[in-house]
């Protein structure tokens, strides 16, 4: 369940105290975070507190929070010049924090719970990146992969080397598995996904090997089954936007599927309800191998933790 720190009192209290970043950057905190769901929930497995967005940061592109919601980068990657500048060689330095939390957390969980390590893919930052932030409409991007297709691609194999690197370094520092989110992977055309995202998240784990397992979210690109599983992924993230049960007719056998649990429900619905909710998706995939349970996408702040509890003792009750 990603983003799960906001709905925490515990995280909210620390927040008052330290900015986004802070936590972030600053090992401990960072394994403070990533701790705390798991202390209150008992998760099977923690996922690395950081964002996908630490990867432009160490190219040279910073960012923020806006006051009013939203990403700021400190700049808009405008030209080829500014492709130029952007330093995958600093990538090793620059994000040392994460192996050094990584090592941390491991330490903390004394492997009794997995730990995910995660980055960005390749086309989810070239949208941030190219944007110069959260936009309602991103554009920009696919502008660039149709109509200088060099210059997108001379972006995207920065991106892909840079983020193979950083996945290679957290599973160098102990992360279990990793997890690449293709989050605006649902912009793209049937036509457009493979050749403006699938083929960067297939090169990132085509350069990783056989470490660990690495699961691949990409939202809503529910044309794009084949191109999915042809990245080598052993694990597609589902979202809520389509049964569990069709999503497997699509996959082939050898590919398990993570999600898919809608997260809305958890704000709104009774503890009951998002009970027979979880209890109907785990029927639908009863008998069937391969089936991690989760949401179908990130927590909302305002989830109400006695539905975190259900859906637990749920999942668990099912065991
Ligand atoms: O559960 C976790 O906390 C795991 C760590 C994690 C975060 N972000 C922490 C975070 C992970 C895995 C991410 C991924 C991430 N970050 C994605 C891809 C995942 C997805 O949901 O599709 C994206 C697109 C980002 C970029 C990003 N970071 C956005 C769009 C936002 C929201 C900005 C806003 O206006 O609220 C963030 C902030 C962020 N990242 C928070 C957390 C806990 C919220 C910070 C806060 O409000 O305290």
């Amino acid at each position: 369940m990603r983003q799960a720190g906001r709905a925490l009192p515990e995280y909210r209290a620390l927040k008052e105290k330290h900015s986004f970043l802070e936590l972030v950057q600053t090992p401990e905190l960072a394994t403070e975070v990533t701790l705390q769901p798991i202390r209150r929930f008992g998760f099977d497995a923690a996922i690395l507190f950081s964002d996908i967005l630490v990867i432009p940061e160490a190219l040279g592109q910073g960012y923020r929070f806006r006051e009013g919601g939203g990403i700021e980068m400190a700049f808009t990657l405008q030209s080829a010049e500014d492709i130029g500048r952007l330093e995958v060689g600093a990538v090793s330095e620059r994000l040392q924090y994460v192996p050094q939390a990584l090592r941390l957390i491991q330490t903390e969980l004394k492997r009794e719970t997995a730990l995910l390590g995660f980055a960005g893919s390749p086309w989810t930052l070239a949208n941030f990146m190219l944007e110069g932030g959260s936009v309602k409409h991103c554009t920009k991007a696919l502008e660039l992969f149709h109509h200088q297709p060099a210059l997108f691609n001379a972006l995207c194999e920065k991106l892909t080397r840079a983020v193979a690197h950083f996945l290679n370094m957290q599973i160098q520092a102990g992360a279990d598995a990793v997890q690449i989110f293709d989050s605006h992977g649902g912009l793209l055309s049937a036509e457009d996904f493979a050749g403006a995202s699938g083929r960067w998240m297939k090169a990132i784990i085509a350069e990783l090997g056989a470490q660990v397992p690495v699961i691949v979210f990409s939202k809503g690109t529910y044309q794009n089954w084949d191109t999915l599983a042809d990245t080598g992924a052993q694990i597609i993230g589902i979202d809520h936007g389509i049964r569990l049960a069709e999503a497997r007719t699509h996959l082939p056998p050898h590919v398990a599927m993570q999600g898919n649990l809608d997260p809305a429900r958890l704000v709104e619905a009774t503890p009951e309800a998002i009970a027979a909710e979880t209890a109907g998706l785990l029927a639908q995939m009863a008998g069937r191998e391969g089936h991690i349970f989760n949401l179908g996408h990130g927590l909302p702040p305002a989830a109400r933790l006695e539905n975190v509890a259900a859906v637990i003792s749920t999942v668990r009750r099912s065991l």
